[in-house]
């Protein structure tokens, strides 16, 4: 039997004790009921500096998350909706991976939103995955009114989004089985 594909997730809220924090714990469940190995990226434990910034190229923390996006299969990357797109967070995150991390492996998206259900997010980290030669798959999740979206239970209030979010995370690892053949 082939090893598990290893699926890496990227939160654009610094914290992951936030809604997109939980959004990846839920998405991660998913892929490891189907075989996946995953690991999410805990900024508050380890921040990436900004791209630039004095000591930046050869920080160690940066390294560590180059290091650590290479071993993986397969990426998640969930980010809050901010001013009509992603966060500085995530944004900076993918500004520290190349092609030779990200080359040929396989992303999935998801976003949160205070207001109304809006794909701006999605599509403009689609852009940037695109940029970093990554294959995004077509199923992903926009999380609208996000104070109302989860129950105390943490679960998402919606059955339709927590389908989406099965579907999503089925395509991502069956995707990403395939293109490694
Ligand atoms: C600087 C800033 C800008 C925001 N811009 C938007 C926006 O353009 N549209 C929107 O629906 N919500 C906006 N919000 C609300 C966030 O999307 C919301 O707080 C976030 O999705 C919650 O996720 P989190 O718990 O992971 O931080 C904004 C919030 C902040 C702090």
């Amino acid at each position: 039997m082939s090893e598990p594909i290893l699926v890496m997730g990227i939160c654009g809220s610094y914290d992951l004790d936030s809604a997109n924090g939980r959004l990846l714990e839920m998405f991660m469940e998913h892929c490891e009921a189907l075989g996946a190995k995953t690991v999410v990226w805990d900024h508050g434990a380890k921040p990436l500096p900004l791209v630039g910034a004095e000591g930046s190229w050869d920080d160690e923390t940066v390294k560590e998350f180059q290091e650590k996006a290479t071993s993986a299969d397969a990426f998640v990357l969930s980010s809050p909706e901010y001013h009509g797109t992603m966060s500085g967070v995530m944004k900076n995150s993918l500004d520290w991976l190349y092609s030779k991390h990200t080359s040929g492996k396989v992303f999935s998206l998801m976003s949160t939103l205070g207001g109304k259900t809006s794909n701006n997010t999605l599509n403009h980290m689609r852009i940037a995955a695109r940029w970093i030669h990554g294959w995004v798959i077509p199923e992903q999740i926009a999380v609208p009114n996000v104070k109302s979206a989860f129950d105390d239970d943490g679960e998402l209030v919606s059955e339709e989004l927590r389908e989406r979010m099965v579907a999503m995370a089925k395509s991502l690892v069956e995707g990403t089985q395939k293109l490694r053949g």
